[in-house]
């Protein structure tokens, strides 16, 4: 028929460590989709205002002392208990743009170097949430983002940490090629805001011509 048909909404997910513009860059996104007459949901992982966000908060400032598996489970809850939110958003034709998602659930844990808490096992609590349709990956070098100030006082802010975190995202980068677009997060704000926009355009025009919500498996 001459009707369009309703398409569903765009799961995007920015991931990068710490300094490499995500929230700028995220809300910029939010902006730009919007002046395209898209209606736009904007989240970002950790949510601190739920009541697992609230201890997840205080666990990061250094409040309050949890088991790195107790953690990790409640980073992957604070997920799921907007999965079913996300879902309906991007069925009813809304786009989502996430700031940090599963990619930073599994990386940060397994960074720690804990014995058990490989890679594998901390994917796991995460297969059935919302896949998202691009993952945009703000890659910063460790000099780059030295320039910026260098980190804050939060638990993960450590230089060590930081390290192990890179070398992770690229292992991920690596396995999930498909869903990574990786952008030289060192360049200016404004020609990162232009990659991310390629980026992006190309996926809407996958999912306007039909491609799925998929899940993480
Ligand atoms: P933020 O700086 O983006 O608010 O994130 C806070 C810290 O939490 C950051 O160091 C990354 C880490 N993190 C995890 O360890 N697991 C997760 O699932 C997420 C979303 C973030
Ligand atoms: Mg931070």
């Amino acid at each position: 028929s001459d009707v369009p048909q309703s398409v569903r909404g765009t799961l995007i997910v920015v991931e990068g460590l710490d300094k490499a513009g995500k929230s700028t860059q995220c809300a910029r996104l939010v902006e730009n989709l919007q002046k395209r007459g898209r209606k736009v949901h904007h989240l970002r992982f950790p949510d601190r205002t739920t009541p697992i966000g609230k201890m997840i908060n205080s666990y990061l400032k250094g409040e309050s002392q949890l088991d790195d598996h107790a953690i990790h489970l409640l980073f992957s809850a604070n997920r799921w208990e907007v999965a079913s939110n996300v879902r309906s958003a991007i069925n009813a034709g809304i786009d989502v743009v996430i700031d940090r998602y599963y990619y930073s659930g599994v990386v940060y844990s397994a960074a720690k170097d804990i014995p058990n808490l490989t890679v594998e096992w901390a994917s796991w609590p995460e297969i059935g949430l919302p896949r998202c349709d691009i993952c945009l990956f703000l890659s910063i070098s460790t000099e780059e983002a030295g320039k910026r100030g260098g980190y804050g006082s939060e638990k993960y802010e450590l230089r060590e940490m930081q390290d192990r975190v890179r070398t992770l995202f690229g292992e991920l980068v690596n396995n999930n090629q498909e869903d990574f677009v990786v952008i030289d997060a060192g360049k200016t704000a404004e020609e990162v805001e232009n990659c991310i926009l390629e980026g992006v355009s190309a996926c809407l025009q996958r999912v306007s011509d039909g491609a799925t919500l998929r899940e993480v498996t």
